[in-house]
């Protein structure tokens, strides 16, 4: 996974006006708030290092999260023509920059308080072709109420940022926002996951419906150290191997994510949630299920469900009947 190759290159130019060990000494510490992941809305984002710091270093990751688990997303939801989007805690527009790319989107409405992260976004959206001339920004705190609704809602890597009382809150106000889809996408961590299970139970009591990951809308199975959770191979570029100090010339982003619809989708299968176990002619799969969480073997004797498992990845749907088909988008 990469980001298009435009938008990285305007990413690295952010930073080269930067030493290499200031880079790493912010890089450092964006790190660190990001494992500390207290949710005490601490976070300061004010400086122009920030962000394009976090143009290199994560930005290529969050688009990453975002394109996958809106792919997983769009495979369980019916889906139309176009949309509007609403981009809350938009950053420098990883985001909107991934929808931009999958779904057909009418018009981009992006929240960023902080004006550093903004000015990024503002560029890079405007070298994203889909997303040129689309776009509205807009700097308000989500916490004071959010003002603008869309098709779709996306909150990636926000929540997490603020404190329980504060999630809760915006969460079912992102809801009140949303006219057919809100997707929630957070790292892929305990405590990440933990939050979005209270969330999940939340806005079911909203009435709002799940389409993706779960394929059921009753109690989520995974406890305690078992958390859901999703990876994606991102590229990193010469200048993110030289920040971070790498050895190998990608990274594996872990993510957490949950999308909610007005309408019910009709759930078919099973979410694969670990990597495939593949051996002489079996795959073990392990699998959440209306009927909880399972391991299995599928072996060759069973033609199509073997098939079907063999291309299978973790985060995908297991589908092993013939006569149910996935909705798979044509640039996936
Ligand atoms: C970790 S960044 C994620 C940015 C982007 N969504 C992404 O996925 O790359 C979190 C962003 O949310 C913004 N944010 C956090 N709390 C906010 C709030 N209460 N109101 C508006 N923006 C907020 C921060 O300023 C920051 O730019």
């Amino acid at each position: 996974m990469q980001m298009p190759t435009e938008l990285k290159n305007l990413t690295e130019k952010a930073a080269e006006k930067y030493q290499l060990n200031v880079l790493r000494a912010v890089s450092r510490s964006i790190t660190e708030s990001y494992m500390a992941n207290k949710g005490t809305d601490t976070q300061t984002t004010e400086t122009d290092v920030f962000g394009a710091v976090y143009s290199v270093v994560r930005m290529p990751a969050t688009y990453g999260a975002v394109y996958s688990a809106l792919q997983h997303t769009v495979e369980c939801f019916e889906m139309g023509d176009s949309y509007s989007l609403l981009d809350v805690g938009a950053g420098t527009g990883a985001g909107s920059a991934a929808a931009s790319t999958l779904l057909d989107i009418s018009s981009f409405t992006c929240i960023e308080r902080e004006p550093e992260m903004r000015r990024y976004g503002e560029k890079y959206l405007e070298a994203c072709p889909a997303a040129s001339g689309k776009t509205e920004w807009k700097s308000y705190d989500l916490r004071s109420g959010i003002k603008d609704r869309a098709d779709i809602l996306l909150s990636s890597y926000v929540l997490n940022e603020m404190t329980e009382q504060d999630r809760i809150k915006t969460v079912k106000d992102m809801w009140e926002h949303t006219n057919k889809l809100l997707l929630i996408v957070e790292p892929g961590t305990p405590q990440a996951f933990s939050q979005l299970r209270r969330i999940r139970e939340e806005l079911l009591r909203e009435g709002a419906h799940i389409a993706a990951p779960c394929v059921h809308e009753g109690g989520c199975p995974l406890f305690g150290e078992d958390w859901c959770h999703f990876t994606v191979r991102v590229q990193r570029s010469k200048l993110h191997r030289l920040i971070k100090e790498a050895a190998v010339p990608y990274e594996d982003e872990k993510f957490s994510y949950i999308a909610f619809a007005r309408e019910k989708t009709g759930h078919i299968g099973s979410r694969i949630l670990r990597h495939p176990q593949i051996g002489k002619g079996n795959i073990g799969l392990t699998l959440c299920s209306p009927d909880g969480c399972e391991s299995i073997v599928v072996t060759k004797k069973d033609k199509i469900a073997f098939k079907e498992a063999r291309k299978s990845e973790c985060g995908d749907l297991f589908i092993c009947n013939k006569d149910q088909k996935l909705r798979r988008i044509n640039n996936g």
